[in-house]
């Protein structure tokens, strides 16, 4: 897979692919992340790429021109499957589009910064636009490398236990039910004692149900439908 990132603050996204498992996942050649700076794409002696609203109002628009030379520069030499634009109000990101994603070859990136971007990028560039969430980021970075993170972890060969992902919260619309590791018991504070049964359909019976509870009381609306 291919992940081209557009945007005006390439050292704030640079570091979550510099340690753990999306550094591995790069090293592995699982993934190639492409850093792609708007400014090198202006075509003005100051480098611009926003403007002021047309019909006034407060806040800076990024400009369309540098934006479409990037993308078009882009497509000229791959095709893509998905131009993404990380914005509050696209829909929002689950692990349903996380998982469609991870199947994709190539995708773009676009961070918005400012006000956001000029209307007609996300009328005639765009194809998907998702959200992290109803708060308010200051730009698209941090947003990007959530959704990149929520990706690469998914692709075949990234984790360690291929099985593990299967496993997470949300892979089947439940929340993950608990889990314990050694010691046995700390402070008075003690593990079930089914898990050291060695009865497996047990065990696994345990864990459904204590998964479908944890959803129930967390978070109801997993379950209807
Ligand atoms: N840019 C600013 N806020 C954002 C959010 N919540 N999700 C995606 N991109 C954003």
């Amino acid at each position: 897979m291919r992940i081209d990132i557009i945007t005006v603050l390439p050292e704030l996204l640079k570091s979550p692919f510099e340690a753990s498992i999306l550094k591995r996942a790069i090293e592995a050649n699982l993934v190639e992340i492409h850093f792609h700076n708007l400014r090198d794409y202006t075509t003005d002696n100051y480098k611009s790429i926003d403007d002021t609203q047309f019909g006034g109002g407060a806040g800076m628009v990024m400009m369309v021109e540098p934006i479409d030379k990037c993308i078009s520069n882009l497509k000229l030499q791959r095709n893509y499957d998905e131009v993404i634009y990380m914005t509050p109000d696209g829909e929002t990101l689950n692990q349903s589009i996380a998982n469609q994603m991870s199947l994709k070859g190539n995708i773009i990136i676009l961070c918005g910064h400012y006000k956001g971007v000029d209307q007609r990028v996300r009328d005639h560039l765009i194809t998907r636009e998702i959200s992290i969430g109803d708060f308010v980021l200051s730009g698209g970075e941090l947003a990007a490398a959530v959704l990149c993170d929520a990706i690469i972890r998914l692709i075949p060969g990234v984790l360690g236990n291929e099985t593990s992902a299967l496993t997470d919260s949300f892979q089947d619309n439940l929340l993950a039910p608990p889990i314990y590791t050694k010691p046995r018991e700390y402070k008075g504070w003690k593990v079930p004692e089914l898990l050291f049964s060695g009865n497996l359909p047990k065990i696994e019976k345990w864990r459904e149900d204590k998964a479908y509870e944890r959803t129930k009381e967390r978070r109801p609306d997993l379950l209807e439908d």
